[in-house]
């Protein structure tokens, strides 16, 4: 990022620019409140700047606004397999649809959020980019497409919107370039960019022998950190990458590993260091395959990348890592310094914190489920479950930590508002943190919980700690579905179904409604096992019961926290 003035002293916006002619709108559309936060700095630079500038949600956002937007800055994010952030659902439908109006009073651009191990990387904010044009606006600055490190790529977005506008506005330099970046703002405390080192103060399996696996219940320390959090925040963890796994792919690449590189953030270190701590080495993305492709020369690998072969690009994608590519597509000759420009930084991983602060200061406990597989003929493991379950206490002594607070899951303001939490397998987490924080600040409203897993026997997870909240009544109501105990399977959405009367008579007492888990299929089926109950209990139509769940989600009675 560029750097600020350095004297210290406020910088007042000129008063003879045209401040007042043009209406700048950030519209954002955040899951876990990332687009949010880049969204407010942007507004706040554009104020900064003179700017007439307004913040919005597009969860709030009056569709009928649109057609006298002057100029219109897109922040969002792309959820896992291509879909937008819930609250953004019903205007990224809007805009899409036949309603939406002709834009060619409009100039856009849109800062899209992503993450490139995924098929669909970015895809909502292509979309969004694609169709204002398509409606007749015009790109007043190219997308920008950020990755799990998007601090600098939206930096640089942020100085351009900027440079570009104060060209035409004639606004001062100085002004615009006086704001801090995001990426050299002052360190105030524990973050992403400057992680607490933690020490591990537990690691108990909690599924039992014979479970097909292996979760783990972990205590870090917070102390002398100065870190706190509400339930619903997850925590973040800057892994290291596996030796044995680094000593591979350095062989195969028969490089020197004390070979001299200059890592991600800007510093010199051995390629050895760098693979193991800042690049990440297993994931295959495809900007990853895309450079192989072109620095292999392969015409076969170059193909994949054409539409018509998406579903072959994913077949030979699914179940590889960098380490099989490398088998693949050989780089004789390749550099160091090479090697590493192929591969993106190593991004943290974030777990859903399963403890409240409150209950247990200086402390935060995670619900870690330990990835472990094989695939074309190779055992794998997952970067931060083994580095946090097997390889702390060894190669390495703490676990850099940072919070990352999530404000679209939150236990409802008001303590006396029922809530009915639906967590599966490691979903649990952020619940027993919930209950824990209702315990401590006794919270009145009553709390309804959905569980489930494969067996009774081997992963009910804290199985313990429920039956004790059932008994002392802080836990109203508990339903399980293990869905191999029997023949056919049984998951958390039908015991939803089963029920369904009670489950409907909460929401209509003004419940508040979580889900934690798998994204790909738990999330759906549960979602359409809550419109099912609405149409019945409610007796109303399909499309009444989708503005039940759409009112539910704009109340934030209807949060999720899925991945
Ligand atoms: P399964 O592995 O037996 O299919 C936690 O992982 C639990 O979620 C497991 O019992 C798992 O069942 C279950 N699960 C798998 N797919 C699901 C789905 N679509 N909806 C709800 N639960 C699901």
């Amino acid at each position: 990022g560029r750097q600020g003035i350095s004297t210290g002293q406020t910088v007042i916006p000129q008063t003879d620019h045209p401040n007042g002619e043009v209406n700048i709108t950030v519209l954002f559309g955040s899951q876990t409140g990332n687009a949010e936060k880049l969204a407010e700095i942007l507004h706040s630079k554009l104020q900064s700047a003179g700017f007439n500038a307004t913040l919005q949600s597009m969860g709030s956002y009056k569709t009928r606004q649109l057609k006298s937007e002057q100029f219109l800055f897109v922040v969002v994010s792309t959820q896992g397999e291509g879909d937008p952030p819930d609250s953004a659902q019903l205007f990224y439908e809007f805009i899409q649809s036949k309603k939406a109006p002709n834009l060619s009073a409009l100039r856009f651009s849109v800062l899209a959020l992503g993450d490139s191990s995924y098929e669909y990387f970015c895809k909502i904010g292509q979309d969004f980019d694609t169709r204002l044009e398509a409606l007749g606006g015009q790109r007043f600055y190219p997308r920008t497409d950020c990755d799990v490190d998007y601090e600098e790529t939206a930096d640089a977005w942020f100085d351009e919107l900027l440079n570009q506008l104060s060209k035409e506005r004639k606004v001062s330099e100085a002004i615009v370039s006086s704001s801090t970046s995001l990426a050299s703002s002052t360190i105030t405390s524990y973050s992403k960019r400057n992680p607490f080192s933690a020490i591990l103060l537990e690691n108990l399996k909690i599924t039992g022998r014979g479970s097909s696996k292996d979760v783990r219940h972990i205590e870090l320390s917070l102390e002398d950190s100065a870190l706190s959090f509400e339930p619903g925040d997850s925590l973040g963890i800057l892994p290291s990458n596996c030796p044995e796994l680094v000593a591979e792919l350095i062989d195969t690449l028969a490089i020197n590993p004390e070979t001299i590189v200059t890592d991600s953030k800007r510093e010199k270190t051995t390629l050895q260091q760098a693979l193991l701590h800042h690049y990440e080495i297993t994931t295959v993305t495809r900007p990853f395959l895309e450079k192989i492709a072109a620095f292999s020369g392969s015409k076969e690998l170059g193909q994949l990348f054409q539409e018509e072969n998406r579903d072959q690009l994913r077949s030979f994608i699914y179940g590889r890592e960098v380490i099989d590519i490398l088998h693949h597509y050989p780089l004789p000759g390749i550099t160091a310094e090479q090697f590493i420009g192929l591969l993106r930084k190593l991004p943290p991983r974030l777990y859903s914190i399963a403890s409240s602060y409150r209950a247990n200061p200086d402390e935060a406990h995670l619900t870690v489920g330990i990835v472990r597989y094989q695939s074309h003929g190779r055992d794998r493991k997952g970067v931060a479950t083994t580095f946090l379950t097997e390889r702390i206490g060894k190669e390495e002594e703490t676990i850099p930590i940072y919070i990352d607070s999530n404000k679209n899951f939150r236990l409802p303001e008001d303590p006396d508002r029922a809530i009915i939490m639906v967590g599966p397998g490691t979903g649990i987490a952020p619940f027993r943190a919930f209950m824990e924080e209702r315990e401590v600040t006794g919270a009145q409203g009553k709390n309804w919980l959905f569980f489930g897993d494969r067996h009774f026997h081997t992963d009910f997870l804290y199985q313990q700690e429920w039956l004790d909240y059932r008994k002392n009544g802080l836990l109203n109501q508990i339903d399980i579905a293990f869905s191999r105990d029997q023949e056919e399977k049984v998951y958390v959405q039908h015991s939803l179904l089963k029920r369904s009367r009670e489950l409907y008579a909460w929401l209509e007492e003004g419940a508040y409604f979580y889900v934690c888990g798998d994204a790909e299929s738990m999330a759906p089926d549960v979602h359409e096992a809550l419109l099912t109950i609405i149409e019945k209990e409610g007796q109303v139509s399909r499309e009444k019961a989708i503005e039940y769940l759409n009112n539910l989600q704009q109340n934030k009675r209807y949060q999720r926290d899925i991945y």
